[in-house]
């Protein structure tokens, strides 16, 4: 087939045409061409507190600007100065807060005269943020240590709007620097290009020196100390944990920065550092540029999870350089990443080992299915997102696994896998440092794809481009996973004996489970939980023969084992349910359990009850607020 280049140009984008229902401000007006944090963080008032630089430049006349803010930020005076100049005198500006939605307002400031196109100027905001959903307080008690308290923010989807005030939409992108000045003890770490220390006045300096989104300005401060595991790569965490990091991901970073290179151009962001988070963190990771944050339960001792990290390092090309406009098109971030982080593992693990991997995503995405309905509006990969709704309740599986099948799909069309690749670097290149919607990427690829376009190939019936994003449902094309049978069969045939009335215990004897790998248990596990309640008595017997994957340290492997101990009421085992909610926050792990705990026994029940009122005040607070709904919901709608 011939494959044209298509030269990087500046095209018309679908985004520039769409506005996001997520982002109160006036986004549109004005162009933010680089914002400066100086900021101060005082743990005993839980604050920080200090000043935010704005650079703007009118491309719209208005003399409203309006910025996504939270209820939880406060403001002592907002300056103004014409001019980029930072030497001439600030004049006050009238401002107001305004109701937005349940997850942020409007700070609208009034400027006297309207702002001419083309008009530079700079906004000054001096302000305090508290305790808002963004930026997470813990107390000694929540860290690894136990001595020092912590701070970290956490900016997507729209959070980072009590952090500080800003255009909170994916469409637009700014450099930034930022000045923290921490108590002495502590260090600073953010997604920034270049990192700081100035001793004497305990401060942090940091400058991203490429654009980015409001969500992926990311800041910790605690305990933290780092060692070097790559050439442009160190691993940070707080010091009880460094050892177990650095073991964890020793010489393996740069494999996977490397194999990410050769598929999808350069790596533009410098450098690739890893945090490893206080345990309440609510995600496996977090791609913030230059730094991922990331769960400590990704310490399994074995790298099984490395996974998470090859994820978060795909985002460097899709997500955070070309980025999604705005959160109704999520699966561009993570559908494209998901492929991305697949084509790294293919190369360096194999296709037996990505697939395997690739059939436990898909029965994610089977179990988040069976749970809402297939038609339910949020199994499109477009998502219509309603003003006012929080574009986090909307989460789930379909932009991952969904997406992953369209992007396969695509390259399924093309029928070679290197000129697929070769398409990818070319859309990073054609998008880079932009935010696109669907149409965009869509129409690039039926650009550079010329023959598939004369076919029409997104009018293929019952798989046009159109029902892809708009029908909800089962993805209409499922890329082959056959490859992964030598690992898939052994597990799906031990699964289906363990399934049996009467158990064959020489059949399951003979498999000898001792020598599979993490995913295999896990898919193992994965058939267990869909064929539970298993008849009575096996889920004991199983418990008996497998310690090696009910009494497991891994993370994923304590979450499914976790899931049939409710699901089959193995109330035996109910203190490993209780101790694995203790000991983690993440949400992908602690919302299914209490789904089922409470869609469980009244013994299950009460246990959810219990557990969370010790562990709510621990919890994340968006995860607090999700669960609390699954305990308000009836038992059958769980
Ligand atoms: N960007 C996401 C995490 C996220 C999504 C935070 C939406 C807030 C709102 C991150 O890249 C992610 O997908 N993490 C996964 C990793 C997994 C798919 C390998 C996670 O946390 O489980
Ligand atoms: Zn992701």
């Amino acid at each position: 087939m011939a494959v044209s280049q298509v030269a990087p140009q500046s095209r018309r984008l679908h985004s520039e045409r769409v506005v996001d229902v997520a982002s109160a401000s006036s986004y549109r007006h004005f162009r933010l061409t680089h914002f400066h944090l100086e900021l101060e963080v005082d743990f005993e008032r839980q604050r920080l507190r200090g000043t935010e630089t704005l650079e703007l430049c009118c491309l719209q006349e208005a003399s409203r600007l309006t910025l996504d803010v939270h209820p939880s930020l406060s403001f002592q005076s907002i300056g103004y100065r014409a001019g980029g100049g930072a030497g001439s005198k600030l004049a006050q500006v009238p401002y107001e807060t305004q109701p937005f939605a349940s997850y942020g307002s409007a700070l609208v400031l009034s400027f006297p005269e309207p702002w001419k196109v083309g008009t530079e100027f700079q906004v000054q905001i001096e302000y305090e943020a508290g305790e808002g959903p963004g930026v997470c307080w813990l107390s000694p008690k929540q860290t690894a240590g136990k001595q020092k308290p912590y701070v970290y923010t956490q900016g997507q989807a729209v959070l980072n709007r009590s952090f500080f005030p800003c255009f909170d939409t994916p469409a637009v992108k700014s450099i930034y620097s930022a000045t923290i000045k921490v108590p002495e003890g502590f260090t600073a770490v953010m997604s920034a290009t270049s990192w700081e220390k100035r001793g004497k006045e305990n401060t942090f300096i940091f400058k991203m020196l490429q654009p980015i989104p409001a969500y992926l300005v990311a800041l910790a401060v605690g305990d933290i100390v780092s060692a070097e595991v790559g050439p442009r790569s160190r691993v940070w965490a707080e010091p009880s944990l460094i050892q177990a990091a650095k073991q964890e991901f020793d010489g393996v970073i740069e494999d996977f920065l490397s194999t990410g290179e050769k598929l999808f151009g350069p790596y533009v962001w410098e450098r690739y550092d890893v945090l490893f988070m206080p345990p309440s963190f609510p995600f496996g990771g977090m791609e913030n540029p230059c730094i991922t944050f990331v769960t400590p339960c990704l310490l399994a001792g074995d790298r099984s999870l490395a996974d998470v990290i090859i994820h978060e390092i795909s985002h460097s090309w899709f997500g955070n350089l070309v980025t999604n406009a705005n959160w109704g098109e999520f699966w561009l971030n993570e559908g494209f990443t998901m492929y991305a982080q697949r084509r790294i593992t293919t190369v360096l693990y194999g296709s037996a080992y990505t697939c395997l991997e690739a059939a436990t995503g898909r029965a994610l995405l089977r179990q988040h299915m069976d749970t809402t309905g297939e038609d339910h509006p949020l199994n499109k990969l477009r998502v219509k997102l309603e003003p006012g709704v929080d574009p986090d309740d909307t989460y789930n599986e379909t932009p991952y696994e969904k997406g992953y099948c369209f992007v396969s799909y695509l390259a399924h069309l093309v029928g070679d896998q290197s000129k697929f690749d070769a398409f990818l670097q070319a859309y990073v290149n054609q998008f880079k440092f932009q935010s696109i919607m669907a149409d965009d990427a869509l129409e690039f690829y039926l650009d550079y794809f010329k023959e598939l376009k004369k076919e029409g190939v997104e009018r293929k019936p019952g798989l046009e481009f159109d029902t892809w994003l708009n029908t909800p449902g089962w993805p209409p094309y499922l890329p082959d996973l056959s490859p992964g049978d030598s690992l898939m069969k052994p597990a799906d045939e031990l699964a289906k004996l363990w399934g049996a009335g009467s158990l064959n215990m020489e059949a399951i004897k003979a498999i000898d489970i001792c020598t599979w790998k993490t995913y295999q248990l896990v898919y193992f596990l994965d058939k267990i939980l869909g064929k539970s309640p298993l008849p009575d008595g096996n889920v004991e017997k199983m418990s008996k023969m497998y310690p090696k994957m009910t009494e497991a340290s891994n993370a994923e492997l304590k979450l499914r084992w976790c899931q049939i101990v409710i699901k089959n009421n193995h109330q035996a085992d109910f203190v490993k349910v209780k101790h694995f909610l203790h000991s983690q926050g993440k949400q992908k792990y602690t919302l299914p359990i209490y789904r089922a705990l409470w869609g469980g026994s009244e013994a299950a029940r009460t246990l959810a009850i219990e557990t969370f009122s010790g562990t709510e005040a621990q919890l994340h607070v968006n995860v607090q607020n999700y669960v609390r709904k699954i305990l308000a919901s009836k038992a059958a709608t769980a």
